[in-house]
């Protein structure tokens, strides 16, 4: 039976049902895909050493092997800091203000690729399957062929690709494309970027595009396809009716006492826009004064990359916004927005989001988002919450029955929160039996074998897919 390699930047020792959760949606995604395979996570321990030695720490977790490396401080700073976050982020979710060139990330960003493919090379076996994710490693591949890596190699992509046009106007784009043409299986979370991928393919490179998503290039046939993440439907549910969910729900919802409760849960990153949902929720609180004092907003934000300067500004400017709000609409016994910076385990966030009337999921571009998906399978059916979801969410392809909303306007989120609020039950029961059945039929055990099985490609036999 082949093994699994994964590989990606961070590896996120997985925690005990009610420990802190990992945050992130690829770290949450894949301790549920290694739980169920043998084989190994390798990546980045997260620790910063003083001079790089390439030492290989292994250890077991919860029935997941993993194996890690630490990282210099320049290395930390030009590769993960620099390359992946200050380029090639900002530049995936469209935000080339954002975006910085510099010559020494690009140095970095290879020079750590080239120090992940010495490393993890000597852990492969000739039967593994090697599956990279995100963009922090796209030239893993390429650089595990030049080692003599003949496997079956994918890739897949957890954030958005952006649209050709932007794309140029990143220095080398070329060789960083091409250098992804390594793999044999190349993943996106949505037909819209997949689609950009290809159009960047066909227009900057010139390859023909089959019709089966295959492309040729250099005589070798590359998969190209959209595979949408999903969550661990199971774990979550069964934590969402667990006493400790039960026990954070209660505990709330007391403390709301009757008034009704939006809730945000995300990593403090400028793509989740987190600063037009505070202005929206503001708008609402203006537009509507008799609901003013009845409504809280809770907003759930553990900070994030907070080396980077975009990172510091987003923080500061909640901060500023919430204390605006706050300042004008706060009593001496109630406040309209709750703004915690911190992680919670998952099963008090599972009791946190039944809590709530309202998921307000509003990023500017996000390549899936996972919340949106929690928020619907964490809901009583008998009397669920409604999703206001941004239409620049990859989920908002699949979550047709969310309220979608253009999270760039105020108004129409401050109008769409009016609505959700009020809406009758029976559309509510409605609108979340579609979306529960949506999330349920394509969690992350679904995403992993439509994965695994592309991977395995044409050379997988009956009894060897089987066995995955
Ligand atoms: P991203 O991958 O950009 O962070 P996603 O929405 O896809 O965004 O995934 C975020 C994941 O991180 C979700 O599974 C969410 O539950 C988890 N998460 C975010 N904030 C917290 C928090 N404060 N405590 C625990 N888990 C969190
Ligand atoms: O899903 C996007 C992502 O960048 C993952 O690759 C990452 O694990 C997660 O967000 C959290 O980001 P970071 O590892 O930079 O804290």
């Amino acid at each position: 039976m082949s093994r699994l390699i994964v590989i990606s930047n961070r590896v996120s020792v997985p925690k005990a049902a009610g420990a802190a959760g990992a945050q992130g949606g690829l770290a949450v995604a894949l301790n549920s895909a290694l739980r169920e395979h043998r084989g190994i996570w390798f990546g980045w321990s997260g620790q910063e050493v003083e001079e790089f030695t390439g030492h290989l720490d292994m250890q077991r977790n919860q029935g997941v092997t993993t194996a890690t490396i630490d990282l210099e401080p320049q290395d930390i700073e030009e590769y993960y800091n620099g390359y992946a976050n200050r380029t090639l982020w900002p530049l995936f979710h469209y935000r080339i203000d954002l975006t910085e060139y510099d010559r020494n990330f690009g140095e970095g960003y290879e020079r750590v690729n080239a120090r992940f493919a010495d490393s993890v090379r000597p852990l492969i076996e000739p039967d593994d399957l090697v599956w990279v994710h995100d963009y922090h490693l796209l030239p893993l591949g390429s650089l595990l062929r030049a080692k003599g890596v003949k496997n079956r190699m994918g890739l897949f992509l957890h954030t958005p690709w952006p649209p050709t046009r932007l794309l140029v106007s990143l220095p080398f784009h070329e060789r960083l494309v091409e250098s992804m043409l390594a793999y044999n299986v190349i993943g996106f979370q949505t037909e819209e970027w997949l689609n950009s991928f290809l159009h960047y393919l066909e227009k900057e490179m010139g390859l023909p595009i089959g019709e089966d998503g295959h492309v040729e290039y250099q005589g070798r046939k590359i998969l190209c396809k959209a595979f949408p993440i999903g969550i661990d439907f199971k774990e979550f549910t069964e934590g969402a009716n667990s006493d400790e969910a039960k026990e954070a729900h209660d505990k709330l919802k007391a403390s709301v006492r009757g008034r009704k409760m939006l809730i945000g849960v995300d990593r403090l990153d400028y793509s989740k826009g987190l600063g037009e949902r505070f202005e929206s929720f503001g708008r609402f609180l203006a537009d509507n004064p008799e609901q003013a004092s009845q409504v809280v907003l809770l907003q759930i934000a553990p900070p994030s990359r907070g080396d980077v300067a975009s990172y510091q500004q987003i923080r500061e400017d909640l901060e500023r916004k919430t204390g605006h709000i706050n300042g004008a609409y706060a009593d001496v016994a109630f406040v309209p927005i709750r703004y915690v910076n911190r992680g919670y385990p998952r099963r008090q966030l599972a009791g946190f989001y039944r809590a709530a009337e309202v998921g307000l999921v509003t990023p500017l571009r996000d390549g899936m988002n996972l919340v949106a998906k929690e928020y619907i399978a964490a809901q009583d059916p008998e009397d669920p919450g409604v999703l206001i979801l941004s239409q620049f969410a990859g989920s908002a392809l699949q979550l047709k029955d969310a309220l979608q909303v253009n999270p760039h306007s105020i108004e129409h989120v401050s109008e769409t929160i009016k609505l959700a609020l009020a809406m009758p039950l029976e559309e509510r029961r409605r609108r979340h039996e579609a979306l529960y059945d949506s999330v349920r039929d394509t969690d992350v055990v679904y995403w992993r074998e439509e994965f695994v099985r592309a991977l395995f490609g044409e050379e997988a036999t009956p009894d060897t897919r089987e066995s995955l």
